[in-house]
């Protein structure tokens, strides 16, 4: 899911057709027509679908499309890759402990909308980026994997962002990698009752 540059999205891309993680990107969502996460998925020839925000009366409605979406394509992770929607708790109960953002501060700090100007705005000398599991609360899931950075006196917004965008593009991968290895270890352990529970008795 992506809604604008799609940085993320291309870095993940990468990793993954370098098999770490080992996975296939099937599907790219796109909320905003155009955007140039749209032309990379085109560049990439990974199949990419709109689902416009505005053309959905509620985060619910537009939450319902990307289920569809996601269960039409039989995704087994679901990754906001710089999506700039609040997702609905419709989404979340979905895709369980398989849906991953990426959020551009060293979570709990920063939380919401522009977290590189809320860290220069606090003075902090040190910054970073968080991938999560999301669950019903804004940026407050279970970190899986974190990143710092330093903040240098020189910095600005565009300085401070692309140091942070380039530890983003290395940890976003590994969090999927995380995410996936637990996804396996639970389908293992589920199938391991499964078989013990028609093993014969006697
Ligand atoms: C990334 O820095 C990501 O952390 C941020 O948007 C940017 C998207 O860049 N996401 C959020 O702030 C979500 N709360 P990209 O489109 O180049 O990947």
């Amino acid at each position: 899911m992506a809604s604008g540059e799609g940085s993320n999205f291309e870095a993940l891309i990468l990793a993954c057709r370098a098999d770490q993680p080992p996975a296939d990107v099937v599907l790219l969502v796109v909320n905003n027509p155009g955007c140039r996460a749209q032309e990379r998925a085109g560049r990439l020839a990974v199949p990419c679908r709109l689902i416009d925000h505005r053309r959905h009366p509620s985060r619910e409605a537009l939450d319902d499309a990307l289920i569809e979406a996601f269960t039409a394509a039989a995704v087994d992770l679901v990754v906001m890759a710089g999506w700039m929607r609040i997702v609905s708790p419709r989404l979340v109960a979905a895709f369980p402990g398989r849906l991953v953002n990426i959020h551009p501060s060293l979570l709990p700090s920063f939380r919401g909308l522009d977290a590189v100007g809320q860290a220069l705005a606090a003075g902090v000398t040190l910054a970073g980026c968080t991938a999560h599991l999301v669950n019903e609360e804004v940026d407050a899931g279970e970190i899986l994997v974190q990143a710092a950075v330093p903040v240098h006196a020189h910095d600005d917004h565009a300085s401070l962002a692309t140091r942070i965008q380039r530890q983003e593009h290395r940890i976003l991968p590994l969090a999927v990698a995380l995410a996936a290895q637990r996804l396996r270890d639970r389908t293992a352990a589920g199938a391991g009752r499964g078989t013990a529970a028609v093993q014969p008795s006697g």
